[in-house]
């Protein structure tokens, strides 16, 4: 069954809806998908437990670290914030019991790996070649923490270091550091491009949509137990008290071939203008972060720096022929805005940030891995991020496009083109190479934290 009849299924299978109040349990749910902490360093650490009671004994003595919404902006989070989650083989092994385990979506009991063929992590994108140890049966959990800088950072990796060596119940499989790249007045990834731009806002939060973005996306469709966009909240996995006020997320390690892209840009494009324009046309925005359908010919840094303007457009009235936006650049396909049906029924909330150093201008590649690692947080991984990947990422005829992936972040083996519509004539780049390779991934489910200690509560062979 395809992913899209998946998609089609599961929201059918809502019907056992309950009516729940709509006003989000700030207290239980943890802050990962609710706020952008100002971090400018982080640390993921990939967790196996040696045994059900191991496990429980490590994450009873870690619930009160972790953040939750209400306290965001507060001074219990002003320098640190940790996160935890697990893998339904985590679950399993914490002692949750068969039934439960059952009735979690078939996706997130698979795991990211198991689904390379929906997602069409092929060739250098598959399973067998992450690291980490991010594919193996044995990643039970994960710990985020996002630190307000690297001296924060270390000093939390020190303790949770001395904290795992004490409780002795968990094996640490790897880990990841990252650091913000400068200059830091403000979010960008190793390509250079402005990140952070566009994200929904969650209904009940209080916050404001900024002009283009649309109305507040209902919280159901981020955290289970509440409305969603179809309507009340949708039958909880059981018991509820596991499940309520938690969300999934689909992590992905992505390395970016900083060289190779900047390769890419010099080769078709003869003049530095027409390399940043080639880089906005993969994109759809300027790397300055302003967006082509309101700065087609031309740069415009304000523009991309004015949150107010930045999402202010649409495609369907706008640029309805992708002369400004091509129709394959990775903005158009992760967000089709209004030339997509059901779209906020597919938002995404994501999280994360750059590792490895940044490669200076000018120098050729130096061969050391530099990336973006990243959540994506959902109610549903199968009709928000695995559609996203199966759909508007990698199907080659995605939009009618006949031959192309996403040219950022498709899985791209020099066999794929990229169209970019122009009058009179349009140019047509074939071939092109993959600037980023998937490292890792994993599908995590973010517990809220009553559900955190009624893990910690479990016993074995319940
Ligand atoms: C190395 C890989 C990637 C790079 C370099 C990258 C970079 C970017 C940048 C620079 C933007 C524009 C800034 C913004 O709107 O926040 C963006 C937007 C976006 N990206 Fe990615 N991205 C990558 C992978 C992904 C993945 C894996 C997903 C989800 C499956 C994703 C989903 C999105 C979405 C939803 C948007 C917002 C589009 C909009 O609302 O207009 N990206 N990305």
């Amino acid at each position: 069954m395809s992913v899209l009849q998946q998609s089609h299924r599961i929201s059918q299978d809502l019907t056992k809806r309950t009516d729940q109040p709509a006003s989000l349990d700030f207290d239980d749910i943890q802050h990962f998908l609710m706020s952008r902490p100002p971090a400018r360093a982080a640390r993921y650490e990939f967790l196996s437990f040696r045994s059900g009671v191991g496990g429980r004994a490590w994450l009873t003595g870690l619930i009160d670290k972790v953040g939750t919404a209400g306290a965001v902006g507060s001074s219990l989070l002003d320098a640190r914030w940790v996160t935890v989650g697990f893998t339904w083989n985590g679950l399993q092994t914490l002692g949750v019991a068969e039934a439960s385990l059952a009735n979690f979506p078939e996706e997130f009991r698979q795991g990211m790996a198991a689904r390379a063929g929906v997602l069409g992590t092929t060739g250098a994108n598959h399973p067998d070649h992450w690291v980490g140890g991010l594919a193996s049966p044995n990643l039970h959990a994960i710990v985020v923490l996002f630190a307000r800088d690297v001296a924060e950072r270390e000093r939390c990796r020190g303790e949770h270091e001395r904290y795992v060596a004490q409780c002795g119940g968990v094996e640490v499989l790897s880990s990841l550091d990252l650091e913000a790249i400068p200059p830091f007045d403000y979010a960008h990834e190793h390509f250079g491009y402005r990140d952070r731009l566009s994200q929904p806002v969650i209904e009940g939060t209080g916050m404001e949509p900024t002009p283009g973005s649309g109305p507040p996306i209902k919280p159901g469709e981020f955290f289970l137990g509440y409305p969603d966009e179809e309507g009340p909240a949708a039958a909880l996995p059981q018991p509820e008290i596991l499940s309520r006020n938690g969300s999934y997320v689909a992590y992905l390690r992505m390395q970016e071939h900083v060289g190779a892209f900047r390769d890419f840009l010099r080769a078709h494009g003869e003049t530095p203008e027409q390399q940043e324009l080639i880089a906005a046309k993969l994109m759809g925005r300027w790397r300055s972060g302003a967006p082509l359908v309101l700065a087609p010919d031309k740069d415009d840094p304000k523009l991309g720096a004015d949150s107010q303007r930045s999402n202010d457009f649409n495609y369907a009235k706008m640029d309805p022929h992708g002369y400004g936006c091509p129709l394959g650049a990775h903005i158009r396909r992760m967000n089709p805005r209004d030339t997509a049906a059901n779209m906020n029924r597919r938002k995404m909330i994501r999280r994360g940030g750059t590792y490895g150093p940044p490669l200076p201008e000018g120098v050729p590649d130096d061969g050391i891995e530099r990336g973006i690692a990243a959540f994506v947080g959902c109610a549903s991984l199968v009709r928000q991020f695995e559609f996203a990947m199966n759909v508007w990422t990698n199907d080659p005829n995605f939009h009618e496009l006949g031959n192309e992936r996403d040219p950022i972040f498709g899985t791209q083996d020099g066999t794929f083109d990229m169209t970019i519509p122009k009058r009179p004539i349009r140019k047509k780049i074939i071939g092109l190479p993959a600037f980023t390779t998937i490292r890792g991934g994993a599908y995590l489910f973010l517990p809220g934290i009553k559900a955190l200690r009624y893990l910690g509560s479990l016993s074995d062979g319940v």
